[in-house]
């Protein structure tokens, strides 16, 4: 399979480095419009990806096509790949560019909306997903379940989640990043080194969400934090500071001012001819 990548910025060359990693894709094309420094760097390191600047003849030559531009780029684009998108199927990684947008500018394509998140980089992204009208066989769905899977794991929504879902785990590794950076100064302010507390902080978090994510456990996470406070404890001592700090209803407020964010550009893009 030969895959186009339209936009390799952050996410494209994310998604594009774990796509080539794949044995049955033989090709990636990333496209953009300024390619000096991406050509010497991905292309030395990644044999099957090439760097080029015509959309159109990435998506001429490719079997299934990845749009990873911001979506004010986006008419350009899909005016763009258009002709050479015809019953291939699309996959749009941008937040705001609505099913019904995509499929007015590719009526000929199988559309598919997704939004993956940074951790595409080393294949541990988890991408939300929404089918198009033109994406009904099982083949399609098999291979866009692929694609998605060759950068971590995924789940299909309604379309309608999509602004909701781009504000929780779209921008989620920026929450968790504030707050790995925020443990790593409470180690530092208790009198642990830097490098010591980016290690334990870095590895309770991922431990922690492996353990509540893991396939077979059925634990809620209130059940896990109830399995560690001891009463009269020390983590009691620390959970009655997190909750008098609001942490609950801050990460809520968070999530909620970036999925009204993300609503109101969606609005001004659906609104636009
Ligand atoms: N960043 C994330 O964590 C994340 C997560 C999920 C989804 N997304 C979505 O992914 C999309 C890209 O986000 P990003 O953060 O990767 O942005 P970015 O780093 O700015 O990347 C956008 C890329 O698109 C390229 N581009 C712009 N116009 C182009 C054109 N006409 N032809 C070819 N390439 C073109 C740009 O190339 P030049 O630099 O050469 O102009 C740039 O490399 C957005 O729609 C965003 O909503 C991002």
């Amino acid at each position: 399979m030969i895959v186009a990548v339209i936009g390799g910025g952050k996410i494209g060359e994310a998604v594009a480095r774990s796509i080539a990693k794949s044995q049955a894709v033989e090709k990636v094309f990333v496209t953009k419009r300024n390619i000096t420094t991406l050509k010497s760097t991905l292309q030395s390191e990644e044999k099957k990806i090439f760097v080029l600047q015509d959309n159109k003849s990435a998506a001429k030559d490719s079997d299934l096509i990845i749009i990873s531009v911001k979506a004010g780029d986006a008419k350009h684009v899909l005016a763009d790949i258009a002709q050479f998108a015809s019953g291939k199927i699309v996959i749009s990684l941008m937040a705001a560019v609505s099913i019904r947008k995509l499929e007015a500018s590719l009526p000929n394509s199988k559309i598919v909306r997704a939004m993956p998140n940074i951790a595409a980089s080393i294949g541990e992204a988890i991408t939300a997903y929404s089918l198009g009208s033109k994406v009904k066989e099982k083949k399609d769905v098999d291979e866009v379940q692929f694609i998605l899977g060759s950068f971590g794991d995924y789940v299909e929504v309604p379309e309608n989640l999509m602004d909701a879902v781009t504000a929780l785990s779209g921008s989620g590794p920026a929450y968790i990043a504030v707050l790995i950076e925020a443990m790593v100064s409470a180690g530092l302010k208790v009198g642990i080194p830097r490098d010591i507390a980016f290690k334990l902080v870095t590895k309770t978090l991922t431990g922690t969400a492996n353990l509540l994510s893991q396939k077979k456990s059925t634990m809620h996470p209130a059940e896990l934090r109830d399995l560690v406070t001891t009463p009269a404890g020390t983590t009691i001592a620390g959970i009655y500071e997190l909750e008098k700090g609001s942490l609950r209803t801050s990460v809520m407020n968070a999530v909620d001012a970036a999925t009204a964010a993300a609503e109101k550009v969606a609005k001004k893009f659906e609104e636009a001819d």
